[in-house]
């Protein structure tokens, strides 16, 4: 499936960035509605777990997925209707979720129903991830690239979890290693992304640089569109 993608705006970056919140606010002004992809490759652990796969098993892992319902919705993913998304947190299913994103076939199979949620939604998301401006939507309209020094992305990490500083750092950068060496799909900067070091900035100040990338590409706020279905 190809899509013009003149309205999707694509964030991409590493774990612990900001990704998220900063979707979210930018989705939040502009009327739109985020995706978190990463919910996806979670969610897809959390099925082959179920199922018992070898993560390795390609074809199995295919099997477990194939007609599997994995749906997003206003910041919350549903496996068959039921809500796992405080279970796809887990640190088990974090690190399955890094294995498996390596996977070629399981990412095909995913970014197909990424591209159909968003199409679903008329271009009009927030679409946050590793590979979002690269390959997922290469024709986005803004394509911003979060980046911030891994120690800044662990204190933050930590922060959200009970997790300590140097066990979060350690799978963070295990996750780094993962998500950049990968041969499919790895996380980059695509040439045409605008970088922001989120570093010295507050959430609010990311979230006014990315509204400000989407106003010159004539992407504005349309008057309660999709707030009305939140
Ligand atoms: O963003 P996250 O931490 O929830 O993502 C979970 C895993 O999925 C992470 O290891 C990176 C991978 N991922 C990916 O490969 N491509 C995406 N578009 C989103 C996430």
């Amino acid at each position: 499936m190809n899509t013009a993608a003149e309205l999707v705006v694509a964030i991409d970056g590493p774990s612990g960035v900001g990704k998220t919140t900063v979707s979210q606010g930018v989705a939040r002004a502009l009327g739109y509605q985020s995706l978190d992809t990463g919910a996806f490759y979670r969610a897809a652990a959390l099925v082959v777990k179920f199922h018992r796969v070898d993560p390795e098993d390609e074809a199995g892992v295919l099997a477990a997925l194939s007609g599997a319902d994995l749906d997003y919705r206003h910041g919350a993913m549903f496996v068959e209707g039921v809500d796992v998304s405080t279970a796809i947190r887990s640190e088990s299913i974090t690190a399955a979720s890094s294995c498996l994103a390596r996977l070629p076939g399981l990412r095909q199979v995913l970014v197909g129903r990424q591209r159909a949620w968003v199409a679903a939604r008329e271009d009009r998301a927030v679409v946050e991830g590793r590979d979002i401006g690269t390959v997922v939507f290469p024709g986005a309209a803004v394509k911003v690239y979060l980046d911030a020094p891994p120690g800044v992305r662990a204190r933050r990490r930590a922060g959200e979890t009970s997790t300590t500083l140097r066990e979060v750092a350690t799978q963070l950068g295990r996750r780094d290693r993962l998500d950049s060496t990968r041969a499919a799909s790895p996380l980059t900067l695509a040439p045409d992304a605008v970088a922001i070091d989120t570093n010295p900035l507050t959430a609010d100040q990311v979230i006014a640089q990315v509204l400000e990338l989407c106003r010159r590409r004539g992407i504005e706020p349309e008057e309660g569109r999709y707030r009305a279905r939140d």
